[in-house]
């Protein structure tokens, strides 16, 4: 495949940045197509760690073209943080893109703060504002950011309606005059990077350049087919990839899944399989199981291949690339929701209403697991038995094919099954 797109399939951090710096080892342009920096995406090699919210993980290789498109929400204070960590890369940013501004973030506060017991548990970085001003053609887009005079008229006229809003929400508001003087500053510093990245990737597909398009968080957290509220404020899915891009359809040739070998999830929000045990404390500590953006500590859960199906269903997932399943050796019993219970009914699917959701109980299928340290594996061939057959079930389960699986977070423990891009 030529154009693929990068999935996670549950509720985020199944290591895309990860499989997409492996596999832009190949690739001659990659892409994100949406979110902003309440993502975060790991980048592991040459013993050195990177932690990507707003760049693309191709960033890390100077041969590679990076495209932020207009599908995403750009910090400008979080792009100049990350940008001053990298060294030689080549970066083109959309000017179609929308602008995260200091509102944003107070306004993200506010709602959640007020919502109590029933709040998202958002990374508190001003998403769903942004993307909400978006949608309300209130939202300042980062062509009229890099002119001065526009941003100046267009963040005035703004910002009294937001410190009203503020205001009415018991937050303290904000001084045009210092956001201003600051966020003028990061123009400076993006505008070389500013362009019509339609144009451009059109280009290169004509080229013929193989393409990645990294996706931020996962399917369940899709703003249409995640687990509504629980959800962020855009469309991870490989649908949502040409809409966020300015691509046809029909020039994506395919989607990976990105699966961790069990479940995790982050923020508020019902996850059936969730380990309430120990075990859960376990798999936390050995997998690293905190969160790259906000460092809190994410929920774990057995494998659901409901989720997955769904997945598979709603965004389309032509292979699947499994990871972290060196965190599982030494676990006795693993379990795998097959199906859940509503109400006496067997179901497979996720229902819509989050109430509906909250009383699904997974029907679960067990499988012995393996003791053997895999990390230093190379080959199917070479994972124990039990391994082998864990993975098998899970294609077997969710009717897709495993393309990759990875043992580790570096980049060389990382297994290709298939060639596929
Ligand atoms: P992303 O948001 O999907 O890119 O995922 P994150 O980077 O937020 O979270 C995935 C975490 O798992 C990171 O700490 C990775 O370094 C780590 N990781 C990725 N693949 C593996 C793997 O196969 N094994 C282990 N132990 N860690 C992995
Ligand atoms: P990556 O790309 C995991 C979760 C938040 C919260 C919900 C809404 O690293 O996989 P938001 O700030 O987007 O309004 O929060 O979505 N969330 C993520 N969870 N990984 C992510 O990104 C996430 N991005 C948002 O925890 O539950
Ligand atoms: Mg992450």
């Amino acid at each position: 495949m030529k154009r693929l797109v990068v999935v996670g399939t549950q509720w985020g951090d199944e290591g895309k940045g990860k499989i997409t710096d492996y596999l832009a080892q190949s690739a001659d342009v990659v892409v994100r197509y949406q979110g902003g920096n309440n993502a975060g995406h790991t980048v592991v090699f040459d013993g050195n760690k990177y932690s990507l919210h707003l760049l693309p993980s191709g960033i890390l290789n100077p041969k590679i073209e990076n495209i932020m498109a207009n599908g995403m929400v750009i910090n400008p204070k979080a792009f100049s943080e990350e940008i001053a960590k990298v060294k030689r890369f080549n970066l083109h940013i959309s000017n179609r893109a929308h602008i995260v501004l200091p509102y944003h973030i107070e306004l993200d506060k506010a709602y959640e703060a007020l919502k109590e017991d029933v709040k998202i548990g958002t990374t508190h970085k001003g998403i769903g504002p942004a993307y909400a001003d978006k949608s309300s053609r209130i939202g300042i887009r980062v062509s009229s950011f890099i002119q001065e005079h526009k941003f100046h008229d267009e963040l005035k006229h703004l910002m009294e309606i937001k410190n009203k809003e503020l205001k009415s929400l018991g937050s303290e508001s904000l001084d045009f005059d210092v956001v201003f003087n600051e966020y003028k500053e990061y123009a400076k510093l993006i505008a070389p990077y500013v362009k019509d990245t339609s144009y451009l990737l059109n280009n290169y597909i004509k080229e013929d350049k193989k393409v990645l398009f990294e996706g931020a968080q996962g399917v369940m957290l899709c703003l249409d087919h995640g687990t509504y509220p629980y959800v962020t404020s855009s469309s991870p899915t490989a649908a949502s990839v040409p809409v966020n891009t300015g691509i046809a359809p029909w020039l994506l040739e395919g989607a990976l899944g990105v699966t961790k070998a069990y479940s995790t999830r982050v923020g508020e929000g019902f996850m059936p399989t969730e380990i309430k045990s120990e075990l859960a404390n376990q798999i936390r500590i050995k997998g690293n199981e905190f969160g790259t953006t906000t460092g809190r500590p994410r929920r774990i859960g057995w494998l659901d291949t409901v989720v997955l199906r769904h997945s598979k269903r709603v965004s389309g997932l032509s292979y699947l690339a499994v990871t972290l399943l060196d965190v599982l050796s030494g676990i006795d019993e693993l379990k795998i929701a097959i199906s859940y219970d509503l109400d006496g009914q067997t179901i497979d699917y996720v229902p819509s209403d989050s109430d509906d959701f909250n009383r699904c109980k997974p029907n679960y299928i067990k499988l012995k697991g393996w003791s053997e340290d895999i990390t230093q594996v190379k080959s199917f061939e070479e994972l124990p038995k039990n391994a082998q057959i864990y993975l098998n079930t899970l294609s077997e389960l969710v009717d897709v094919d495993i393309a990759i699986f990875s043992v580790g977070p570096d980049r060389k423990q990382t297994i290709r099954v298939k060639d596929i891009f």
